[in-house]
């Protein structure tokens, strides 16, 4: 079993493909009996289409967003279904319903858990930014913003503190991840790289005082992302392009973007080791997205992705498809003949084929998601798979 201590290395290429062969879905049913998520446009399942005003909905409310999947827009930023649907398919339990929209029902069902997570939502506050000039004009919704919702929510889920903490640990709790939206404006109002990357342990520090708060809160077990590789997205690509070929690889991916988000991965895995040792008896597991993706970019043909994997799959043209005056969803004609084809869905976002080839290696992999009992680890993968590591 995983232990507390637990992270996963780094996933090769071959593992992965040994992985994704494998046919059985020995799912965890009943492990966790809710799933609460917080983070950005990873994860968010339809938050952000539910704070904005009715007549002036973001993009990803019109279609081709969600056509794969729920054949319409949710408010995701996909074509079907994110890594957190996923994990909650995985583990049996319903997808997470978005909180801003659960919590204008009459009676809001959150008991097997919600989502707080918002497109555009950084892991630091917004006046932090301001007072530097960088500007988001997406969301407020900070990590801290949707920590104080958990905290309202609460005393509705669980009545006394013996029952909310046999609530809350039998809970799952997906932490980002954070990070996209704390980088990607500051690049945008044209920040230093100097002064970008000293925000990387603030945003570390950001994320580790919500897993802080959540563990004194009751959570027990916690799955903290990293990053996907920025330098990989059609959007980023675009904006950097250079005639400077050295600053590529020979995928076509822009280095120094894929070292800065190996960087505030590796910040943010320190982060965690601190943690760990303040919490011994939590479980907090480091979910490495930047390297479950990665064999998606090394070898996009072999996973069905002919159309290849730096090119978007909704967008209006140039090398990746992809231009910002223009997104995918904001012009009806906009649209994705065969989204499988594609691993990069519409410039920042990745497609449902993509994200779930991801979710597999990470819930069937060898240092995944621990289970609570002893009859849910017995459904982790066996110790053979130790080639991984
Ligand atoms: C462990 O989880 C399984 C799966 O839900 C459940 O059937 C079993 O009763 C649990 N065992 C204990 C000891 O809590
Ligand atoms: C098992 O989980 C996968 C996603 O991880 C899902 O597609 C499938 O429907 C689940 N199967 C069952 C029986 O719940
Ligand atoms: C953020 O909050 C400020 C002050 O409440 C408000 O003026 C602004 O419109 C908000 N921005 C977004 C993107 O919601
Ligand atoms: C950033 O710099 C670019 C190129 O110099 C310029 O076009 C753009 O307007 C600047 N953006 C901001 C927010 O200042
Ligand atoms: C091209 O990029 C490399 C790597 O970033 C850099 O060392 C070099 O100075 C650049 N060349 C030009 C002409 O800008
Ligand atoms: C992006 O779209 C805008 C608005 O439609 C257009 O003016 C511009 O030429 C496009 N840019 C590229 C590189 O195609």
């Amino acid at each position: 079993m995983a232990s507390s201590s637990s992270r996963f290395s780094l996933v090769n290429s071959n593992a992965y493909a040994f992985l994704i062969l494998l046919t059985s879905t020995k799912n965890a049913t009943g492990c966790y009996t809710s799933l609460f998520g917080f983070g950005d446009s990873l994860t968010d399942t339809g938050n952000l289409v539910n704070i904005y005003p009715a007549d002036d909905p973001p993009h990803m409310a019109f279609p081709p967003y969600g056509a794969t999947f729920f054949h319409f827009p949710t408010g995701r930023c996909s074509d079907g279904r994110l890594i957190i649907d996923f994990i909650a398919e995985y583990y049996g339990l319903p997808l997470v319903p978005p909180y801003v929209e659960g919590k204008n029902a009459k009676r809001p069902n959150f008991h097997k858990g919600v989502n707080f997570a918002v497109v555009g939502a950084p892991a630091l506050d917004l006046a932090f930014y301001e007072e530097r000039g960088i500007y988001n004009t997406i969301t407020n919704d900070s990590l801290k913003v949707q920590l104080r919702w958990f905290k309202e929510i609460l005393p509705s889920l669980c009545h006394s503190s013996s029952s909310c903490s046999e609530f809350l640990q039998s809970s799952l709790f997906l932490l980002g991840p954070f990070g996209g939206n704390d980088y990607g404006h500051s690049f945008y109002s044209n920040a230093s790289m100097d002064e970008i990357q000293s925000f990387v342990p603030l945003v570390a520090k950001a994320i580790g005082s919500a897993i802080n708060e959540l563990i004194d809160l009751g959570a027990v077990t916690l799955v903290v992302p990293g990053m996907i590789p920025l330098g990989w997205l059609a959007g980023y690509l675009t904006y950097f392009e250079t005639s400077n070929e050295t600053e590529y690889d020979s995928m076509g991916c822009l280095i120094w973007l894929n070292k800065f988000t190996e960087h505030h991965n590796e910040v943010v895995q320190r982060e965690l080791n601190e943690i760990r040792e303040l919490h011994p008896h939590a479980t907090i597991i480091y979910a490495d997205y930047y390297n479950a993706a990665m064999p998606l970019y090394h070898s996009p043909q072999k996973y069905g992705f002919t159309r290849g994997a730096i090119v978007a799959c909704c967008g209006t043209g140039g090398h990746y498809n992809f231009n910002i005056s223009l997104m995918c969803g904001e012009r009806p004609f906009l649209d994705c003949d065969n989204p499988s084809l594609y691993v990069d869905w519409d410039g920042y976002h990745l497609t449902e084929a993509a994200y779930s080839l991801m979710s597999k290696s990470l819930l069937d992999g060898p240092y995944t998601i621990p289970h609570i009992n002893s009859t849910c680890v017995s459904l982790v993968a066996p110790a053979e798979y130790s080639f991984y590591s």
